[in-house]
């Protein structure tokens, strides 16, 4: 049995995550800004109010988890505003770069004194942060913020080597959630999360580093 930190765990993905792994038997702490009903129903430990672009959230977290060790750190939570070149909002832009980028570095930097020798880190980027997928343009903060999301995931893949712990950066596919208004043409939660589950347990020091779909797909970046 290993300890899963999972962020973003209210609902969606996240959620999902910390379903799948509750039923395996693993341990589970979920990371949210706020507990809905079917998370705190779940049986797993939350750890609620904690807003990844805040310094003072995230020291709040690493001080309620001292003593903790963590085996495995998904980093999920993440948020996707449209802004086309017609109407270049920047607050938005910023505020994507925020939560996708920064917010996964700064939980995962925070939380690396407890992360196990061996551990692993999983960053839940996503295809649109594919600079070589890119055909159809627009999107400018969602997919600016997940290819800088999947630099650091490389960067750390390589600067946390040394140290035993291994970094997934995965696209979890097209799926039914909040995100994408449930659309009919996704995957459900528990198809992608399983997937991404298995590539979190293949993950080792030959493959760190590597940009995987969640159908196990090589992903180009
Ligand atoms: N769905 C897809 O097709 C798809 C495709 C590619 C990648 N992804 C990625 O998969 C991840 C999960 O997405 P999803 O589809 O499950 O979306 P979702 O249902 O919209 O869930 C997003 C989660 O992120 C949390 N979150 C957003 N901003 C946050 C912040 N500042 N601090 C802490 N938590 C924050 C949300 O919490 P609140 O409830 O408090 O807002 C929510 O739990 C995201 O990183 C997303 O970019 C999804």
């Amino acid at each position: 049995m290993a300890t899963y930190l999972v962020t973003g765990a209210n609902r969606g993905i996240g959620y999902e995550f910390c379903r799948q792994l509750q039923a395996r038997g693993e341990t589970v702490i979920a990371v949210c800004r706020s507990a809905d009903a079917d998370l705190a129903d779940l049986g797993v430990q939350v750890e609620s109010g904690i807003d990844i672009t805040s310094d003072a959230a995230v020291a709040e977290l690493v001080s309620r988890l001292a003593g903790c060790p963590i085996d495995v750190l998904i980093n999920n939570a993440g948020m996707a505003q449209r802004v086309t070149l017609e109407q270049l909002d920047f607050d938005s832009i910023r505020q994507q770069f925020e939560v996708n980028a920064l917010g996964a570095l700064r939980l995962t930097h925070s939380l690396l004194p407890q992360l196990k020798p061996g551990a692993k880190i999983a960053l839940i980027t996503s295809r649109m942060g594919s600079i070589a997928d890119n055909s159809s343009g627009g999107s400018y903060g969602y997919r600016m913020s997940k290819v800088a999301l999947s630099m650091a995931g490389k960067s750390l893949s390589h600067d946390l080597k040394p140290r035993g712990i291994t970094v997934a950066i995965l696209h979890p596919g097209l799926v039914q959630t909040r995100m994408t208004n449930f659309t009919d043409s996704g995957i459900t939660p528990e198809t992608s999360v399983a997937g991404l589950l298995a590539r979190i347990d293949q993950l080792n020091l030959e493959n760190t580093g590597s940009f995987w779909h969640s159908n196990g797909e090589l992903l180009p970046w």
